[in-house]
């Protein structure tokens, strides 16, 4: 599959479904095809930093995923542990900064102790972005930042007046990271499910029916080239887009 290097997604967004369907198609439990959804994060972070994407953040566990059942979400927390110390080596080999989104208390201390590790190991990589979302709710996320802007609107560290888009971004918990230019659904779903409410406004979709654990780099290029072909309009119109081309029309 041919993709234009020269027009990829700066952020692709990836929520990684079906682990448990694959798991089911194979007539294994739920917990191995989650461990097989690792190599699929393995292979995919390695083709993004091949392909020379900049920002990818993973929906690895969402708020709601940790009322799972006790087993799996334990399962879960192994296998995150297991990665972190598994992959530090080789995210510093491949100049991989590790950043995260989401509540990070709900984690097991263990792996909330791993995963600081990991930040502040990797916090002066600049190759690739591995944003981790992780306890991650997107109204959770708006709710903690109008709760801060309010605070700090009270403090008078802000005014009313200056709070804009922009400004409620930065309060936001992927601050400093541009929005997603493309979404990746795994499996066959068509929903955001709670993922980047606010930051997927202009966000192109992609869905397929291949389910996380089968997902290869071929795959992610066939994303990336249906996102070649669509035109972004950020709300305008295509002549308005042609004439305005040298600008960079974006919200
Ligand atoms: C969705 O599949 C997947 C999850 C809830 C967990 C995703 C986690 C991983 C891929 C592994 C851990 C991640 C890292 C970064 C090491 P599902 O269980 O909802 O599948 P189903 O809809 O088929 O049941």
């Amino acid at each position: 599959m041919e993709i234009n290097g020269n027009d990829l997604p700066q952020h692709i967004a990836i929520i990684m479904d079906g682990n448990g369907r694959w798991a089911a198609k194979h007539a294994i439990g739920r917990i191995r095809g989650h461990r097989k959804g690792v190599q699929a994060v393995r292979t995919v972070v390695r083709a993004c930093r091949e392909i020379g994407i900049k920002y990818l953040t993973l929906f690895a566990l969402s708020v709601e995923n940790m009322g799972r059942p006790q087993e799996e979400v334990k399962a879960l927390m192994f296998l995150l542990d297991e990665y972190l110390s598994k992959e530090i080596n080789d995210l510093q080999k491949q100049g991989i900064k590790l950043t995260t989104i989401g509540e990070i208390d709900n984690l097991t201390p263990q792996v909330k102790e791993k995963l600081l590790q990991a930040k502040t190991a990797t916090a002066d990589n600049n190759k690739m972005i591995l944003n981790l979302a992780l306890g991650y709710g997107g109204r959770d996320e708006i709710i903690f930042a109008v709760k801060k802007i309010i605070k700090d609107c009270q403090f008078s560290k802000i005014q009313l007046k200056d709070i804009n888009k922009k400004v409620f971004a930065g309060y936001l918990q992927t601050a400093g990271i541009p929005d997603p230019d493309l979404l990746i659904r795994t499996s066959g779903e068509y929903r955001i499910s709670n993922f980047l409410l606010w930051q997927m406004a202009y966000t192109e979709f992609y869905f397929t029916d291949v389910l996380w654990p089968d997902f290869q780099k071929k795959d992610l290029l066939t994303a990336i080239a249906d996102y070649q072909n669509r035109e972004r309009r950020f709300g305008l119109t295509s002549d308005q887009l042609k004439k305005n081309c040298r600008n960079n029309i974006k919200e």
